[in-house]
């Protein structure tokens, strides 16, 4: 075939390609939760609006379960361009050096998602995203989640309850210490691999992140009791390769902040009913036993766990715990 008709071929074959085929940005979104959970809603819905507005120009193609990296694996990932953006749980940025973010796993720090919410909206939390830059990283928005509870084969209400037994953390030192203070063994699972590991008993319980991972995950099937002890709170960061993010047009830019605040907004909104979904989902199962606390054993857990903050300030930095626990309307010595 001669040149100049071949040429004319591919061409003709690059103006019929169909818009999303030209799509001139992607981003790859990866997490480890299961699509149908606020952050996995939360992920299609941003990239949603962001194919919509920007009319296939930007696309946002999402990752969710872990199918790309593991937890322990996909900030790596970030740093080095594999994928360009991710919304790690914050107990994650400890292990990475930016121990202050490990203020948000801290037992009983919060009381509602609506109090989370605010905190993070707030001053010390904005701080803590821009300094994540200094890692190559761009923190764009907090997402709430909800609350942690635990998970076991025999029902955790009384502190003398936790003793002996191995229970699964995520990589974050507070949630070590939360655990070594109920009086159990804590073990370091990854989020995808937890199944497993209560399935084959590599550990014997789970300070378990969220009502909404528990049942999109069909923990049921491996644990016989749930404790509803919202004993810490469960956010995520969105971040992206900075790299990436400065190299793109500021209108590019300015599109995706908006639907990141807007996706923000939506995530936040959602957060409650879903956690109330979930809950009846995992009732109607029958294979879980849900246990409330009572005053007394709640205050038994809270005073177990008190000393946390103390054992933790000097890593999260004094001046970091203080202002946190100012914006939540705590103080220090509480
Ligand atoms: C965890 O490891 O427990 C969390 O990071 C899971 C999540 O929702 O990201």
């Amino acid at each position: 075939m001669k040149a100049a008709k071949f040429l004319g071929l591919v061409l003709a074959a690059g103006l019929m390609l169909p818009a999303a085929a030209k799509a001139e940005t992607v981003i790859r979104f990866s997490h480890v939760s299961a699509a149908d959970t606020p952050k996995g809603k939360s992920a299609a819905h941003f990239a949603e609006l962001v194919n919509e507005r920007s009319n296939g120009e930007i696309k946002v193609e999402v990752y969710p379960s872990a199918q790309l990296y593991k937890d322990s694996e996909e900030l790596d990932a970030l740093q080095i361009g594999a994928v360009q953006m991710l919304a790690p749980s914050l107990g994650k940025f400890g292990p990475m050096g930016f121990r202050s973010f490990d203020v948000f796993s801290l037992p009983f720090l919060f009381d509602s998602t609506e109090q989370a919410s605010k905190v993070l909206a707030g001053p010390t939390a904005k701080k803590l995203l821009e300094g994540l830059d200094e890692r190559g990283i761009e923190g764009l928005a907090y997402w709430n989640n909800g609350f942690y509870v635990m998970t076991a084969n025999q029902p955790l209400l009384n502190v003398d309850d936790f003793f002996g037994l191995r229970i699964r953390v995520q990589s974050s030192k507070i949630s070590l210490a939360t655990i070594k203070a109920l009086g159990a063994l804590p073990q370091t699972v990854s989020f995808s691999e937890l199944y497993q590991a209560l399935q084959t008993g590599v550990v014997d319980g789970a300070d378990y992140p969220t009502l909404t991972n528990l049942d999109t995950q069909r923990i049921c099937e491996v644990q016989k009791h749930i404790t509803l002890s919202n004993h810490a709170y469960l956010g995520y960061a969105v971040v992206v390769n900075k790299e990436f993010w400065e190299g793109l047009p500021e209108d590019q830019r300015a599109l995706l902040e908006q639907a990141m605040a807007d996706t923000t907004e939506f995530n936040n909104n959602l957060v409650d009913q879903e956690t109330a979904a979930s809950l009846e989902r995992i009732k109607a199962t029958g294979n879980c036993e849900i246990h409330e606390l009572t005053d007394e054993q709640l205050a038994e857990w809270k005073a177990a766990t008190a000393g946390v903050r103390d054992i933790v300030a000097e890593e999260i930095g004094p001046e970091v715990l203080k202002d946190i626990l100012a914006e939540t309307g705590a103080n220090a010595g509480e």
